[in-house]
């Protein structure tokens, strides 16, 4: 990994706003962007596809065979599974959750660290997740991380699914991102949290353009 390439990893809790904040940000920027979710996304995926939930070790090796991850032209990391982009069949709410559960095995967590190295390309990054500010990256150039209420941010996820085949009620989309939020800040390896030198940002009652504002002005632009 080359360290003079600047990255900004962008951290934080399920539909706090991290992706849409990054893209915005990386494309103002002209920079690669990788929401690293969309690793563990594909690996749960694939362990539904082949029932490999609780073998990591087999996981891993269908996920090097079967899963590629290629820029588009805007510079944003697709994942691609026999030569499609999948990407977008990936944010359905159940893939999110068994992603949290294959998340907490730390064969796939290490695996995953080289993949995300390799996606630091000139001129820079805007890589978000959970543990990116402190763990994957952790001499970035500049760090946030990304909070919002529970009600607000189930909210803003009911409105996305309304839009797709995928209906769930308000209260069970809370009920979801409550219990995921649990699971990845209290699992043993690498779990979600601030890095020490990371700024906080809360997007609850915050538009995006203010929010992007400020980070420019973080990051010095
Ligand atoms: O950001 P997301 O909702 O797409 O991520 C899905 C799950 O993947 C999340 O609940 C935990 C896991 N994940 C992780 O453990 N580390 C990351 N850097 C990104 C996601």
């Amino acid at each position: 990994m080359n360290h003079n390439i600047p990255v900004i990893t962008i951290d934080g809790l399920a539909s706090s706003g991290k992706t849409s904040i990054s893209k915005k940000l990386s494309t103002k920027l002209g920079y690669y962007f990788l929401d690293s979710g969309i690793l563990y996304r594909s690996a749960a995926f694939l362990a539904l596809e082949h029932n490999l939930e609780s073998n990591p070790i087999r996981l891993i090796k269908i996920f090097n065979t079967q899963i590629n991850l290629v820029p588009d032209n805007q510079l944003r990391f697709k994942i691609y599974y026999e030569n499609s982009d999948i990407t977008s069949t990936l944010y359905k709410e159940e893939i999110g959750t068994l992603a949290s559960k294959i998340s907490q095995f730390q064969e796939v967590r290490e695996h995953l660290i080289s993949l995300q190295h390799s996606c630091v390309k000139s001129p820079g990054l805007v890589v978000n997740g959970r543990d990116m500010g402190t763990i994957v990256f952790p001499n970035a150039k500049l760090k946030l991380f990304i909070v919002a209420d529970l009600s607000i941010r189930a909210k803003r996820r009911f409105e996305q699914l309304q839009d797709t085949n995928h209906k769930a009620s308000l209260k069970e989309i809370e009920q979801m991102l409550e219990s995921r939020d649990k699971s990845d800040k209290h699992r043993k390896i690498s779990p979600l949290k601030a890095a020490d030198d990371a700024v906080e940002i809360d997007t609850s009652n915050v538009n995006i353009d203010t929010v992007l504002d400020n980070i420019l002005e973080l990051y010095n632009i």
